[in-house]
């Protein structure tokens, strides 16, 4: 019964981020309260601000699914999506730590807002899905077939050390030389000190400095989506502010794995490879980061299926679309990027 389904998937999902799954029919069909609505808990909070939260925004429609144009048949469907929603990576919760607390030490606070903080106590986990990103995580694959079918997942890649795998950047060394960071701060400099001095202003001997204010923004989505209610953090910020954060945030994915990253789109090689051998019905051709042993078992790597999920993260997500050549970014030497428009 597709509850058993479900419920496996997201035992699975749980234990990694990262997997595959593949039609292997005779589909499922779901009645529409097993998933959907009763499964994905609503944040109230308005999509404009959530969609402002860069990679940590979680699983939103982009728009209805339209038909095909006339004449046109899918013989293939490939799926591509974020694991869903996560706690902060240890780096990132620890920097978020850091802030919260210089904030809870203030003794008086000038803004209402800042109130909430006497009772707050920083205590989210690390790394792992939550259960809301659990939910979402087959959503897309659910709604792409008008509600009818629900995968499980057939095979979670490990990412240890060592490991090859084509839904993780974790396998060149040499990538990480540029991760983005120069890029992002250049704009960080701009956008956030009268952040900064705001809240300084509100919470006299905090001492933020600007990257505290950048995790201060972060502990919106992430204390939103562990709480699956609207985060206090939220209310300390305009929606433009988070449109600058937005914008924050895709410079450091853009310069750190997507086009103008050196080595961003070759770590999505394999991954390409994987592609054309499914939209080809031909075995993996690769010499770079597949696994293999997985590829060439027919369990592991099926081929002739019409329909394939893959769950990735976002850093990977930003090769592969600079690897396939999707939404394309470009710019002249000299110019300066549009906040507006990437
Ligand atoms: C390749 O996949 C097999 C099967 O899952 C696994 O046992 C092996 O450790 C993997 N090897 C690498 C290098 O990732
Ligand atoms: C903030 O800076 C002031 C002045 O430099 C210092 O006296 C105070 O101890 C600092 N507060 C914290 C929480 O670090
Ligand atoms: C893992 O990738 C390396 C580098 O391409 C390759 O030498 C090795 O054979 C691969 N291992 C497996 C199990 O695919
Ligand atoms: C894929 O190729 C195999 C033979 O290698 C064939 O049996 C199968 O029908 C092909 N599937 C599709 C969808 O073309």
């Amino acid at each position: 019964m597709a509850a058993g389904s479900l419920l496996f998937a997201c035992i699975l999902t749980w234990l990694s981020w990262t997997g595959r799954a593949w039609c292997m029919g005779p589909y499922r069909a779901l009645r529409d309260e097993g998933l959907g609505k009763g499964k994905t808990p609503h944040l109230d909070l308005p999509k404009s601000l959530m969609r402002r939260w860069g990679q940590y925004a979680p699983w939103i429609p982009a728009q209805a699914y339209k038909a095909l144009p006339e004449g046109c048949v899918v013989s293939q469907v490939n799926l591509l999506q974020r694991h869903g929603a996560r706690y902060p990576t240890e780096g990132s919760g620890k920097l978020y730590k850091a802030a919260v607390d210089k904030l809870i030490a203030v003794d008086k606070y000038k803004a209402e807002e800042l109130e909430f903080l006497n009772k707050f106590k920083y205590d989210m986990g690390t790394d792992d899905l939550l259960p809301f990103g659990a939910a979402h995580q087959p959503i897309g694959f659910y709604h792409a077939s008008g509600k009818k079918i629900q995968p499980s997942i057939n095979l979670v890649i490990p990412e240890a050390m060592g490991s090859n795998t084509t839904l993780d950047d974790d396998m060149c060394p040499n990538s990480k030389l540029n991760d983005g960071d120069e890029q992002s701060d250049q704009w960080l400099n701009i956008f956030v000190p009268k952040i900064t001095k705001r809240l300084n202003a509100a919470a006299p001997g905090a001492n933020l400095t600007d990257h505290d204010t950048v995790s201060l923004m972060s502990m919106c989505p992430f204390h939103t989506l562990v709480s699956e209610k609207p985060s206090p953090f939220c209310f300390l910020f305009s929606e433009d502010e988070f449109d600058d954060y937005q914008y924050y945030n895709d410079l450091n994915k853009f310069y750190g794995n997507g086009y103008g990253a050196p080595l961003g789109p070759v770590q999505a090689s394999a991954t390409s490879t994987e592609l054309l051998a499914r939209l080809t019905n031909t075995s993996v051709h690769d010499h770079t980061q597949t696994n293999r042993t997985l590829d060439r078992t027919p369990e592991t790597f099926p081929l002739g299926r019409p329909f394939y999920a893959d769950f990735t993260h976002d850093n990977e997500l930003n090769s592969i679309y600079a690897a396939l050549g999707l939404f394309p970014q470009t710019l002249l030497p000299g110019r300066v990027l549009d906040p507006r428009a990437i």
